[in-house]
């Protein structure tokens, strides 16, 4: 309460803020309790929330700060909300760490855990969290200039709970481009600097640095390559070792807005090399056309993520999340509250397939410790219908389920997720059209916007016989795993009353070899 009352005294826009804390606080038993509110996946207390920002890992903590407006359920001005998990699973929510200052309002970006104290921003003992973010000035840009973005630092000495911005902000600023934001940097031990990816409009820019204060333009990427169909958005590079190789090649993600392959916002990746300066992509071919660009996710609904820096010990997994929504009907779903979750918390594995390399995506194998109760589902042969939640005797509308399926001759195979209003979304594997499609047009509520019910569409990679999948179901949203994470849908969808029955119709006879359904428990109990 010191704090509150210290924060009022402060600042006017943190009083506002404060006292809806407050009020929130003042709400047990109905806070995370409203209609579609997502049981095991964050999201904020109430109001607006869109990208992951500053994800780092450090004292034993996962910091998941994000995009947050605490005074709307809509984008306006944008702060860093906060929220800390020791499993990337459950989380506690705190204060807000980023408020606007007069340079701006704080756009996305990310943190690092300064371990050598290259800023100066540590004490003796005491190294930094530094975060580095955009700066957005609203008033620059509505007068029609240019330049209105540009980055600052802030740093914390007590495990990110109170950050100081560095009075010499902003460090990189370009005075005559309009979109430069979203930072992501991290340490290049190779060289023993920063590397920072910043997007520039329609492509990525890297930068370097001793101090993370002080920056040199090394190289820009991606005019050429990839999916140009919106402005490029929030960067990440990461290096990460081929499956079942030693081979260490880079990843980058690049979001794009519009220009998904399903509509609205995605995130597409390029694999390839990073020496310091440039990046050059996998087999270094000249352009590429927009058409083979790779996407992270096929569903319309996992935009800016990106992954945690600072690794656990023994632990050299690439952890993602990303923010589980679109720009295209965002603001407008159905929700009141609160707006936008977080997707589950993933993997990513960069993968040697016959098509290239290729990255995947797996839920973490923390999120196993939602599971209430396994039901297994008996092995059934050559069946057309199977009413899988019957069978295994599953209950309620947070489940994770896990099915190997042999589709034999089968050409059109229908997952179906439903309730007992008849309200339903259907996920169907043509292997006679190659493709798989998500149908979410009689999904409960859909009239907030016209393009929510178009079909999702992806290619099946290669159309054998056997599919494995895993599949995330909380009350507004639906995380399909194909075949270890080589496709993956995420999907909104809006139901009056949660998916409880799920049953899989195919036009020729198929066998379940082994199934089974989780039962999940809710984070915020
Ligand atoms: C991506 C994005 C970022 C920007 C932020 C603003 O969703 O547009 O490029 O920093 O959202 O909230």
């Amino acid at each position: 309460m010191k704090r509150i009352a210290a924060l009022l005294v402060l600042s006017g826009i943190g009083a506002a803020a404060c006292a809806a804390e407050a009020e929130v606080a003042a709400l047990p038993g109905v806070l995370y309790h409203e209609p579609y509110r997502p049981q095991f996946h964050f999201s904020p207390p109430q109001q607006w929330m869109n990208d992951p920002n500053g994800l780092v890992y450090a004292a034993g903590e996962y910091h998941l700060f994000y995009q947050y407006n605490p005074y709307a359920n809509k984008w306006g001005p944008m702060h860093w909300g906060h929220a800390v998990s020791r499993d990337m699973v459950r989380w506690e929510n705190l204060p807000i760490a980023l408020y606007p200052d007069r340079n701006g309002t704080i756009f996305s970006g990310s943190a690092v855990l300064d371990a050598a104290n290259t800023s100066g921003f540590g004490t003796k003992g005491r190294a930094p969290l530094v975060a580095m973010f955009t700066y957005h000035d609203h008033l620059s840009k509505n007068l029609g200039r240019t330049g209105f973005q540009s980055q600052g630092l802030a740093f914390s000495l007590d495990r990110g709970r109170n950050w100081t911005k560095y009075p010499g902000n902003p460090v990189l600023t370009s005075p005559a481009i309009r979109d430069f934001r979203d930072p992501k940097v991290f340490w290049y031990a190779p060289a023993r600097e920063w590397i920072v990816a910043l997007a520039v409009a329609d492509h990525i820019a890297f930068y370097s640095s001793p101090n993370l204060k002080r920056w040199t333009h090394e190289s820009d990427f991606g005019q050429e390559w990839g999916a140009h169909g919106g402005v490029w958005e929030c960067p990440d590079l990461f290096d990460a070792t081929v499956e079942g190789t030693s081979v260490k090649k880079w990843v980058l993600l690049v979001s794009i807005n519009p220009g998904g392959p399903n509509g609205g916002s995605a995130t597409q990746y390029f694999s390839g090399d990073f020496d310091g300066h440039r990046f050059t992509p996998e087999g270094g071919r000249p352009a590429r056309p927009q058409s083979t660009a790779q996407w992270l996710d096929y569903g319309t609904d996992d935009y800016a993520g990106s992954t945690w820096s600072g690794a656990a010990p023994h632990d050299g997994r690439q952890r993602f999340i990303g923010w589980m929504n679109n720009w295209l009907y965002g603001t407008s779903v159905p929700t009141e509250r609160w707006r936008s979750a977080m997707t589950v918390p993933r993997e990513l594995k960069l993968v040697q397939t016959g098509r290239g390399l290729e990255l995947h995506s797996t839920p973490v194998r923390e999120l196993d410790a939602l599971r209430t109760t396994s039901l297994p589902i008996a092995a059934q042969s050559g069946a057309r219908v199977m009413d899988l939640t019957g069978l295994a005797g599953a209950k309620g509308g947070k489940l994770e389920l896990d099915l190997n399926l042999d589709l034999r001759d089968a050409d059109v195979v229908d997952l179906c997720f439903a309730n007992a209003r008849g309200e339903s979304t259907v996920f169907r594997v043509d292997r006679h059209e190659g493709k798989y499609v998500l149908d979410r047009s009689a999904s409960g509520a859909v009239a907030f916007s016209s393009g929510f019910t178009a079909p999702q569409v992806a290619p099946i990679p290669d159309s054998g016989r056997m599919l494995q999948l895993r599949v995330y179901v909380d009350h507004s949203s639906l995380e399909i795993f194909l075949n270890e994470g080589e496709t993956v849908f995420t999907a909104l969808v809006f139901p009056s009353a949660p998916y409880d029955r799920v049953s899989l119709r195919a036009d020729r006879g198929i066998d379940l070899s082994a199934g089974t359904i989780h039962e999940l428990r809710s984070i915020w109990e």
